[in-house]
């Protein structure tokens, strides 16, 4: 693929990598492509970020046909930079596409204009620990038109930001509400993708949760609001009676990369991952009788985040005294220590950018 190349004049100041947050800051550049019926995808363009103009009927801004991703480039002990798994992203890109009727972005042009950018954005990749560069591709649909249609035009972008913890509290655990009255999918939906939409949609049970001081949502089941699924910006992860139970990716549930990669660890320690459906009720009764050992979040943004309580309705657990669990802690060392190249990469889930 051929990238055009656009100079900016003068470079932005970069933060301080001691707070810097998450998402607050962009970089210098931004990758741009476009998509018409005609000529496919073209004039790929590495160019100054800052804003675009669109079409205020542009469909994107009335029936969002818009998806995203999450991945970060990791600075290593040597000065390296690496990439985690980007052809996950780029799949799941391709399948969140499918599903809003959406252009497929091929999974090498993906990698590859993921590559080029981060190259371009090398000193924006930061070294302080647990810092990286989260980078945030999206697509979205063009055309000016206010019938409800697949468009007709597509831009596809990426942008950059150094990034420190996704949560205030770091690495602290975090408190979660299930939501009990709100639902984020329903099989047929759009649960699986990684659309603004279905973000969208969670911001009310999110602000819900905050005014009664939890960080997150755990979202319920929406046919039944029974089982759990995934919280806010993760999947979740318990630890019961030694074995794990995560939600299994049935068309409701983000694929997320972080899960994936969290199973695949999990059951090589010989643990049991029980990808299966777990209801609330049994949740909160394994919280009570003293089985419930940890509960985790996995996510790009969120790493491995853990769950120090859990609240539904009027029945709140605390789980492992509020701590970090030995597992969550073992999973958090492996995964980032992988990540930023500390130990051994065994299943080749690294790529080296430069
Ligand atoms: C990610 O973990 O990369 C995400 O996309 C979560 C995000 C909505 C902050």
């Amino acid at each position: 693929m051929e990238i055009r190349f656009e100079e900016r004049k003068q470079l932005k100041e970069k933060p301080d990598q001691k707070h810097l947050g998450f998402g607050k800051y962009m970089t210098d550049y931004m990758f741009i492509m476009d998509w018409d019926k005609d000529q496919g995808w073209h004039d790929a363009r590495i160019v100054p970020q800052g804003p675009i103009e669109l079409d205020p009927a542009c469909v994107t801004l009335h029936y969002a046909q818009e998806t995203f991703e999450g991945l970060k480039a990791y600075r290593t002990a040597e000065g390296k930079i690496q990439l985690f798994r980007p052809e996950m992203n780029a799949r799941r890109m391709i399948n969140s596409n499918a599903r809003l009727c959406m252009p497929a972005f091929p999974e090498d042009m993906f990698v590859e204009a993921v590559r080029a950018l981060v190259k371009q954005e090398a000193d924006w990749v930061p070294s302080e620990p647990d810092t990286s560069l989260y980078i945030r591709p999206f697509m979205f649909a063009t055309e000016a038109a206010l019938g409800v249609h697949m468009a007709s035009s597509y831009k596809f972008m990426i942008i950059c930001c150094p990034v420190g913890a996704y949560y205030a509290t770091g690495l602290d655990p975090v408190k979660i509400l299930v939501e009990d009255e709100l639902v984020r999918a329903v099989k047929g939906g759009t649960g699986f993708t990684k659309c603004g939409g279905n973000y969208a949609g969670s911001i009310l049970g999110q602000v819900k949760a905050e005014k009664m001081g939890y960080a997150q949502v755990l979202w319920l089941d929406g046919e039944h609001r029974k089982y759990v699924e995934e919280v806010g910006t993760m999947n979740i992860m318990f630890k019961i009676a030694g074995e794990i139970y995560t939600a299994p990716i049935e068309g409701t549930v983000l694929p997320g990369v972080t899960r994936d990669s969290m199973i695949h660890l999990l059951r090589d320690w010989g643990y049991k991952v029980n990808e299966t459906r777990l209801s609330v009720d049994d949740l909160m009764k394994a919280g009570h009788d003293g089985t419930l050992e940890e509960v985790f979040g996995t996510g790009t943004a969120a790493v491995i985040s853990p769950v120090g309580e859990l609240r539904y309705k009027d029945d709140v657990v605390v789980i492992n005294d509020a701590k970090t669990g030995k597992l969550t802690q073992k999973l958090y060392d492996t995964l980032t220590g992988i990540q930023w190249g500390k130990i051994e990469d065994p299943y080749g889930w690294t790529q080296v950018v430069e």
